[in-house]
């Protein structure tokens, strides 16, 4: 997954997480780890640390000098990572091992495909997808995501990758490729629990995940080689409830290929683990889909 000299969870516990990103050692709130104790000991070593407030979205404070923006590698993909307002830094870490899924299936599939990344963020997925020889469609609407993944593009050296970068509401884009004819190979989707189009479109995963993914099984009727939804919040931040909601709201996934859902998880150094949400992938064939426990123990050892 990720060499731990490029990521690593350090610590975690009392509400907040300990992660190294290559040189910055980042310090900020982790719902999730509210249960576990911490390591005294490890947390004067960052770096840089969040905290949110009630009047505002909350403020970093920076403990050393940091060169921003930095950088750290998965395979062939280099991240170009800067504080940002909302507690990020660029990069979700517990996406790796969905990176490594999608370059063995765009590598396997024994022909150039077509993949439409939709929520696309700084193009973790796009630019794995496009290392490994498709051609992507990335989609976001916030202009500064599209930028932020565009210069992590030109960091990896793929700016003249076959990628088209596109500023617009997930939905609308769908439908209007749909009534363009357009078909793809492969849909990956990240969609948070809400969001806005670029003019104001509202996306509500709860209202509207269903829909949007029945516009994608159309969207990929005739070649479809995979589809990957992860998801962080509610309910469906469950891999077992995620997959039965494909199961229920999508029947055609259910009957031509190989469904499997998995939670996502950070892993410390120490062997604790932080759910970070959910990932289900359809795959036509059976190869390579599993999340069989060797699979899932091969992952963790590496981080
Ligand atoms: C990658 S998702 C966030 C998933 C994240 N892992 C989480 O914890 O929620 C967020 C991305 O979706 C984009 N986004 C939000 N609403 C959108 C919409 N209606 N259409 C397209 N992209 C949208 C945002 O700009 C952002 O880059």
């Amino acid at each position: 997954v990720f060499a731990s000299d490029q990521y690593e969870l350090l610590d975690f516990g009392e509400g907040r997480k300990l992660e190294r990103f290559g040189a910055q050692i980042v310090d900020r709130p982790a719902p999730a780890a509210t249960d576990a104790v911490r390591r005294r000991d490890m947390w004067s070593q960052a770096t840089i640390s969040f905290d949110r407030d009630e009047r505002t979205q909350g403020k970093w404070s920076v403990a050393a000098e940091i060169d921003a923006p930095w950088t750290v590698h998965h395979d062939a993909v280099v991240f170009t990572l800067k504080p940002s307002p909302l507690g990020q830094v660029g990069l979700f870490a517990e996406q790796a091992e969905n990176w490594d899924w999608i370059a063995a299936r765009v590598r396997s599939a024994g022909r150039p495909l077509k993949v439409l990344n939709l929520f696309a963020y700084t193009g973790g997925s796009t630019l794995a997808a496009a290392a490994a020889g498709a051609e992507v469609t990335h989609v976001d609407a916030a202009r500064s995501a599209i930028a932020w993944a565009r210069r992590n593009a030109i960091a990896s050296g793929m700016e003249d990758a076959p990628i088209h970068w596109i500023q617009e509401d997930a939905m609308k884009f769908v439908r209007r490729e749909l009534k363009r004819g357009r078909q793809y190979d492969a849909v990956i989707l990240d969609p948070p629990s809400f969001g806005r189009g670029p003019k104001g479109e509202t996306w509500k995963l709860t209202e509207h995940l269903s829909e949007l993914l029945s516009l994608c099984c159309a969207l990929t009727e005739h070649t479809r080689c995979f589809v990957l939804l992860t998801c962080h919040s509610g309910e469906l931040a469950f891999g077992e409830a995620l997959l039965e909601f494909l199961r229920t709201s999508q029947p055609e996934l259910r009957r031509h290929g190989s469904l499997s859902g998995q939670d996502l998880w950070l892993v410390s150094r120490a062997g604790g683990r932080v759910h970070c949400g959910a990932a289900v992938r359809w795959c036509k064939c059976d190869v390579g889909n599993s999340h069989n426990a060797g699979e899932r123990e091969a992952a963790r050892s590496i981080r």
